[in-house]
């Protein structure tokens, strides 16, 4: 058995100079990537595709080595004390990754046995039911939806109750009924006092869900914030439009075009008036005009969209 560190560790999760360059390529995924998440948050971790999300969470389960670095569980290390660091951990994976020879409930108290918890039925009760699986618990995996198997890797990871909880993308693929139990339930078990830490391409879950958010671009670290002051930071207010015309080259350039829907970005109010007024001359016909407050997407949008950070400053 491993020492537990001397004191209550202030940090769920310490990233301290992680870099990971994988050895088949000369692709450097993560670049001295620091930040602490606190006991009890629910936290964000965002970025585009291939921004390193994965990579950080792999090293944060102990699947991968990181290339320099470190990286704690409530203060263990997760390569010098990988057994207490895991425990520690529940990791929902991207990738759906199943034994197809076992049935739901089989699956669950397997991954018990591994975590050397006993006597776990009614937890497992508990979970099969708040997760919608209650009536899939003699199903065998490979006969279960892409949802459903989902819906088994959330509680395969829930099931040893672990104070951290890691979530890559869990509801990819999730149809709405789903992610709306999966998020009352996670936010329950916050609630009593686990961490959560969450990636997700649905910017708007991180907003409604997420305390703190942090950004990853091209491996490194480009944001860190309460989700609030990120969405104070940023401009207030979007015109959104739909529209058949091509916008004037003025106008164009600050759009973010999705299709026939067009949203500006306006500092104030009067920036707004110049707006409408600019669309008026150039007779582009909107529909369905909406004056509304900036969200997420947009300051992600944004902070992607940024040239990089001077080293080491955020
Ligand atoms: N095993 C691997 N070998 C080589 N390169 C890898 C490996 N895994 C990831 N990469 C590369 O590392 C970078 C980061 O990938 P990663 O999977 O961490 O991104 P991500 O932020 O999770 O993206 P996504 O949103 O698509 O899940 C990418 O350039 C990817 O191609
Ligand atoms: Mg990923």
């Amino acid at each position: 058995m491993t020492q537990s560190p001397p004191s209550a560790p202030s940090a769920a999760v310490r990233f301290e100079h992680v870099s990971k360059t994988y050895r088949s390529g000369q692709v450097q995924a993560l670049q001295d990537v620091s930040f602490d998440i606190r006991p009890g948050e629910f936290f964000g971790l965002l970025g585009p595709n291939g921004a390193g999300k994965t990579s950080l969470i792999s090293i944060l389960a102990g699947l991968s080595q990181p290339s320099a670095g470190r990286v704690t569980v409530l203060g263990h290390d997760v390569q010098r004390d990988y057994a207490a660091a895991r425990r520690a951990l529940g990791l929902v994976p991207q990738e759906l990754v199943f034994d197809p020879f076992f049935n739901v409930r089989e699956t669950l108290e397997i991954q018990s046995g591994y975590f050397g918890v006993k006597n776990n039925g009614a937890w497992i009760d508990e979970l099969l039911e708040n997760l919608g699986l209650a009536d899939k618990a003699k199903a065998n995996m490979r006969q279960l939806s892409g949802g459903m198997k989902r819906r088994v890797l959330v509680a395969q990871a829930l099931v040893h109750r672990p104070p951290v909880i890691v979530l890559d993308e869990p509801t990819a693929g999730v149809d709405v009924e789903l992610r709306q139990t999966l998020w009352a339930f996670i936010a329950r078990l916050n609630k009593e006092g686990h961490t959560v830490l969450l990636t997700t391409h649905y910017l708007e879950e991180a907003e409604a869900l997420c305390q703190r958010i942090a950004m990853l671009k091209g491996g490194r670290l480009v944001a860190l914030k309460a989700t609030s002051e990120l969405l104070a930071g940023t401009a207030q207010t979007m015109l959104r439009f739909k529209t058949d015309a091509a916008l004037p080259p003025a106008l164009a350039a600050q759009a973010r075009v999705t299709g026939r829907l067009v949203q500006i970005k306006a500092h104030h109010a009067t920036e707004v008036e110049q707006l409408l007024a600019q669309l008026r001359q150039a007779q582009v016909g909107v529909e369905d005009l909406e004056i509304g407050r900036a969200d997420l997407e947009d300051v992600f949008l944004d902070i992607m969209q940024a040239p990089a950070p001077a080293q080491g400053g955020l």
